[in-house]
């Protein structure tokens, strides 16, 4: 046993690369942090979207916070959220009728008791947002709402069409005179460090190995972890998402042992721009909510050939119709029509995107633009309650790299953010009650026996593969065909990229290879469980859908 060890310590399991020891060494007041290959933090929090701030803010009271993020601020979801935050803030609306549409939109597999919980905190937390200098948009002195696919009301809180940024800047500056919060930008978190308690040999995560901008892979060791890594829309070649998309915190949880639920459902967003120079710009649904149509190539409006609420349908419908029309008709495309929209609520409302599409020579105001559905969001991800707890003890995930249940099979347009902040919320509120854990130092990374640099090519070629085997394959429709057809291709080049992980340097774009071939595997594992048909998953061999409707849920072997 170690030195200071006694039966209700913990002892530390011993993975490849990966060892741990006992210390009680925080990182010193004078060191630079980045020459440090060991820090200590009591919160190690991973990802600065709306989930990671918000956690930060409410932590820095707390303890010392580690805020590790793989890019720049700007390179989260967050960040490019455009529609706005929804929740009830109009006499006209009500909490029963926003559950409700919560409800439908996710066909049966939302949580209620999840849903009643986030929504009921939709006006306190945007009335936050307000109080900390989010500059809403108004109207007569109250907020303007806007409407999204699949809302009965209008009920989203916005900031022209960049609310996500306008909501990150407003969490950011909160932060910044926090001494307890230490950002590190362009830090990649590879994987999770757990060690097993001798006594109930339970495991508990004890912080993460990062690899720094100098391609060092240094360690914390923390108190509590959390998760909010965001989305995984890299595995598909056309989406919305930011680059830092790659779902790393699924894939890390995985690895370190915790269920992951639903991920079958990814949500393609209707209308991204198609376009050589600006393949992944969306196009905000609030534009369909003030008035856009969305017709075929002659000006033809096909969506309440579908649906009755035409382009208010929910999302998945919409989607999929577009996406029927294109197959359809053999086209590239189907087209967004703002031209109903008076001229002047574009280029007040919808000013970011109307001077992206000028940069590309379109003009929104005047002509049709170009659209196809892209991988936007994933309503799946690691098992958690709303306060981010996960199976594994140290451990929560928070935003939309957990599920909660709120979404179910779809996810109800601007209900997203709510729910980072939300759960961003509870998580603190229940990570200050939790008895502070043993400090602990984690072993250096062993790269020993590493060979240099791998050819890049073989990276981009797999990066390659995956995207495209998960875009024709387990898109917007699938068949037990078409999944087994991409579960064989996924074997073979997982097998390749793990003939190579171990023997060379790691690198971001290796590991979030390593990532994405994972969430492949997952993804297409738990579309192969739905024998159905529901919400964002549709297989041509299950069109209908089962009378009962429960989660998916994977976990781990070992
Ligand atoms: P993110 O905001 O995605 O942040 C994740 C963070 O984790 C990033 O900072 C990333 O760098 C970091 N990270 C990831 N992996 C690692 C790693 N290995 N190591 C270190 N750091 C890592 N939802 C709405 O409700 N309303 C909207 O209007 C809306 N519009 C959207 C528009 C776009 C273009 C997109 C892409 C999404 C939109 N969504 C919207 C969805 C919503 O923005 C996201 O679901 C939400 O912002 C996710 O927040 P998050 O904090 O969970 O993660
Ligand atoms: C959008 O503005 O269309 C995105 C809204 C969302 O993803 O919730």
């Amino acid at each position: 046993m170690l030195p200071g060890l006694d039966k209700n310590s913990w002892i530390f399991l011993v993975l490849k690369r990966e060892k741990l020891f006992l210390h009680d060494k925080p990182v010193s007041a004078n060191q630079s942090l980045t020459e440090c290959k060991h820090l200590h933090a009591d919160y190690l929090i991973i990802g600065s979207g709306a989930a990671g701030l918000l956690a930060a803010n409410r932590l820095a009271a707390h303890g010392q916070v580690l805020l590790v993020n793989k890019g720049r601020f700007k390179d989260s979801s967050t960040w490019n959220a455009q529609g706005g935050i929804a929740g009830v803030m109009s006499e006209s609306d009500s909490f029963d009728s926003h559950v409700q549409d919560t409800l439908d939109a996710g066909v049966g597999l939302c949580h209620e008791d999840v849903v009643r919980v986030i929504i009921g905190h939709g006006r306190e937390i945007i009335d936050e947002l307000v109080e900390i200098g989010t500059a809403f948009d108004e109207e007569n002195g109250a907020l303007h709402l806007t409407r999204e696919g699949g809302h009965s009301s209008r009920r989203v809180a916005h900031v022209q069409d960049a609310t996500g940024r306008a909501i990150s800047e407003a969490l950011l500056a909160q932060i910044a005179p926090h001494a307890n919060v230490t950002r590190l930008e362009e830090h990649v978190a590879i994987d999770l460090v757990t060690s097993v308690s001798t006594d109930a040999g339970q495991k508990r995560c004890v912080g993460a190995y990062v690899l720094n901008p100098d391609g060092e892979v240094i360690t914390i060791a923390a108190g509590q972890t959390i998760l909010a890594t965001g989305g995984t829309g890299k595995v598909y070649l056309y989406t919305s998402n930011p680059h830092a998309a790659t779902g790393d915190g699924i894939a890390m949880a995985w690895r370190a042992g915790c269920a992951v639920m639903n991920l079958e459902f990814i949500q393609f967003h209707p209308t991204c721009l198609y376009h050589r120079e600006g393949s992944n710009m969306l196009l905000s649904e609030a534009l369909r909510g003030e008035g856009a149509h969305i017709v075929d190539a002659d000006g033809r409006r096909f969506l309440f050939d579908y649906d009755e609420r035409g382009e208010l349908a929910s999302r998945d419908i919409v989607a999929r119709a577009i996406d029927h029309e294109i197959k359809k008709q053999g086209v590239d495309c189907m087209y967004l029509d703002a031209r109903p929209i008076n001229a002047n609520l574009i280029l007040d409302h919808f000013r970011n995107i109307h001077s992206r599409l000028l940069a590309l020579g379109i003009d929104l105001t005047q002509e049709l633009v170009p659209v196809v559905p892209a991988a936007h969001y994933i309503c799946g991800g690691i098992q958690a309650d709303v306060t981010g707890k996960t199976s594994l003890d140290g451990l929560y995930a928070i935003g939309e790299t957990a599920c909660t249940g709120l979404h179910g099979a779809n996810r109800l347009a601007s209900n997203s953010l709510l729910e980072c902040l939300v759960m961003a919320d509870g998580c603190a509120a229940d990570v200050i009650k939790q008895p502070v854990p043993p400090a602990c130092e984690i072993a250096n990374w062993d790269d020993s026996g590493i060979v240099p640099e791998i050819e890049r090519i073989q990276i981009k070629q797999n990066w390659d593969e995956i995207r495209a085997t998960m875009s024709h394959y387990v898109g917007i429709v699938r068949s037990d065909e078409r999944l087994r057809r991409a579960a064989r291709r996924l074997r073979i080049i997982q097998d390749e990229i793990a003939s190579y992980y171990w023997k060379h340097p790691v690198s971001q774009d290796l590991l979030e290879l390593r990532n994405i071939a994972l969430l492949a595997e997952l993804i297409i594992r738990s579309a192969e469980q739905r024998l159905e048909s529901r919400g964002l998953h549709y297989s041509t061999d299950y069109p209908q859908s089962s009378a009962v409707a429960s989660d998916t849920v994977l976990r781990p072997e070992h």
